[in-house]
């Protein structure tokens, strides 16, 4: 039997969800042109579209927010963050953001040319897109192993460092401003990164003269898998750990509506003073003034309690055990899902799931549409849609080799009951699997597709 620890919390406030009739979804779907994205959110029952600033904020997060401090400039708010980063990821300079993405615009808008290519273990959809979009090239080079679902990995997200030792040879360092790791990896699964791995990766980096920055979203959950699989960890508290791997990195790009719980927020940090001057001027300009950069002070103060909220081990034990709750659950009812379970979310394997359709078919999303027909479930397509792209020279569609559907479990939201109904919806969508069929795109933008693209039946 699989166990279910219960949740280290109970609830206090609650926000009442409701499935709506077949006949509504089917209409819900169709006006949404078969887009989860362009869903009202009221009309879905169980929205695990993202784990991202969708989890439930503490009390303590709650009551550091009465304490916010909206000065324009140099809010107490401010320097009470300024603690809580120093003290978990220990560099020189930082400054808040409103999101992950706007510090990953920053460092590409100052670092990136036409031409330049940008290793990672792989890198999510908004790093991929803010990259493509300044003429440079995103690369992923993570292990092998991470292809294959069934491949029971510990440490899935590692970088495949004879790769990128080619890789770096191959396209010259001259081409390479900076180099990246994403702790956990969220598109290959949320599959964490081994210290070990962490260390040679940035000795490859030194080694070239290549600045190394970690996308950070997911620090705690990452940190939390090496204190349970690496040797050696064993004794170490998360904090330990996180301020080990992050003192191997030359900076930071963080999504803070991860593993910080909070509902907005970002981090860019940085040891490199230069930089951090430009990167200061590129923040007033779109972001805010550097002491609040586009958060309201008590979004500061939420964040600041949130960092070790995260980290807090009953915590990790509780949500990691969540995730792998519904991975096994799923597997032992026959369904297709990426093993070992990762960090925030369960990951079905639509493309063996569904074998009848093609990658131009688009299996992921029409599984992403068989689970809010079958039970107003959201999850979020990470394969053909989000990945696939145009090759520059040659023309061609380049697809992931993978055709996954996440179903992103949101921080202290949903209990056992709610994963209990998942498992039952996708075993009644896997007895009709091959009746089911594929999807075109009828509208998609260059960039981010997956967003606002439209679909129709096939
Ligand atoms: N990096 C990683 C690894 C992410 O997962 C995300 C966001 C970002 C960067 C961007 O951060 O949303 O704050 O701008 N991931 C969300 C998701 C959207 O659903 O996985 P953001």
């Amino acid at each position: 039997m699989t166990e279910y620890l219960p949740e280290p919390f109970r609830i206090k406030m609650v926000e009442p969800i409701r499935l709506p009739e077949r006949e509504a979804r089917e209409n819900a779907l169709r006006q949404a042109g078969y887009n989860v994205f362009a869903l009202k959110a009221e009309d879905v029952f169980i929205d695990m579209l993202t784990d991202s600033g969708t989890g439930a904020m503490s009390q303590f997060q709650w009551a550091a927010m009465m304490a916010g401090d909206e000065s324009y400039a140099g809010a107490r708010s401010y320097y009470r963050l300024a603690e809580a980063v120093k003290e978990v990821f220990g560099f020189e300079y930082w400054m808040p953001t409103h999101q992950g993405r706007a510090a990953e615009g920053i460092l590409s808008t100052l670092l990136v040319k036409e031409g330049n290519y940008i290793p990672n273990n792989m890198h999510f959809d908004t790093t991929d897109g803010n990259i493509r979009s300044r003429g440079g090239r995103p690369t992923n080079l993570v292990i092998d192993e991470a292809y294959d679902p069934e491949n029971q990995h510990p440490f899935k997200g590692n970088m495949d460092i004879e790769k990128l030792i080619a890789f770096i040879l191959e396209v010259g360092v001259e081409n390479i401003p900076f180099g990246m790791m994403t702790v956990t990896n969220n598109a290959g699964g949320g599959q964490p990164v081994s210290m070990e791995n962490m260390r040679a990766v940035a000795e490859v980096y030194k080694t070239y003269e290549i600045p190394f920055f970690i996308d950070a979203a997911r620090y705690a959950e990452n940190a939390y898998f090496v204190k349970m699989r690496e040797p050696g960890y064993e004794n170490k508290s998360t904090l330990e750990i996180t301020r080990e791997l992050f003192a191997l990195a030359d900076g930071m790009t963080m999504s803070a509506k991860k593993d910080a719980i909070v509902n907005i927020g970002g981090l860019l940090c940085m040891n490199n003073e230069e930089l951090f001057t430009h990167a200061r001027n590129e923040l007033i300009m779109r972001e805010g003034f550097p002491t609040y950069g586009g958060l309201a002070g008590r979004d500061l103060d939420a964040m600041a309690v949130g960092l070790y909220e995260g980290l807090d081990e009953t915590y990790l034990e509780y949500r990691l055990g969540q995730t792998s709750y519904l991975t096994e659950k799923l597997a032992e009812a026959g369904i297709p899902v990426m093993q070992p379970a990762g960090g925030h979310a369960v990951y079905l394997d639509a493309g063996k799931m569904l074998p009848h359709l093609s990658h131009a078919e688009l299996p992921d999303q029409a599984l992403v549409v068989e689970l809010y027909r079958e039970g107003g479930i959201r999850g979020v397509e990470l394969g053909s849609v989000m990945f696939s792209y145009e090759d520059p020279d040659t023309g061609e569609m380049v697809y992931p080799d993978l055709e996954l559907v996440r179903l992103a479990i949101p921080r202290r939201t949903y209990t056992q009951s709610h994963l209990d109904y998942i498992v039952k919806a996708m075993v009644k969508i896997m007895a009709r699997a091959d009746e089911i069929s594929g999807y075109k795109f009828t509208y998609a933008p260059q960039f981010l597709k997956h967003f606002t693209a439209q679909f129709e039946p096939l």
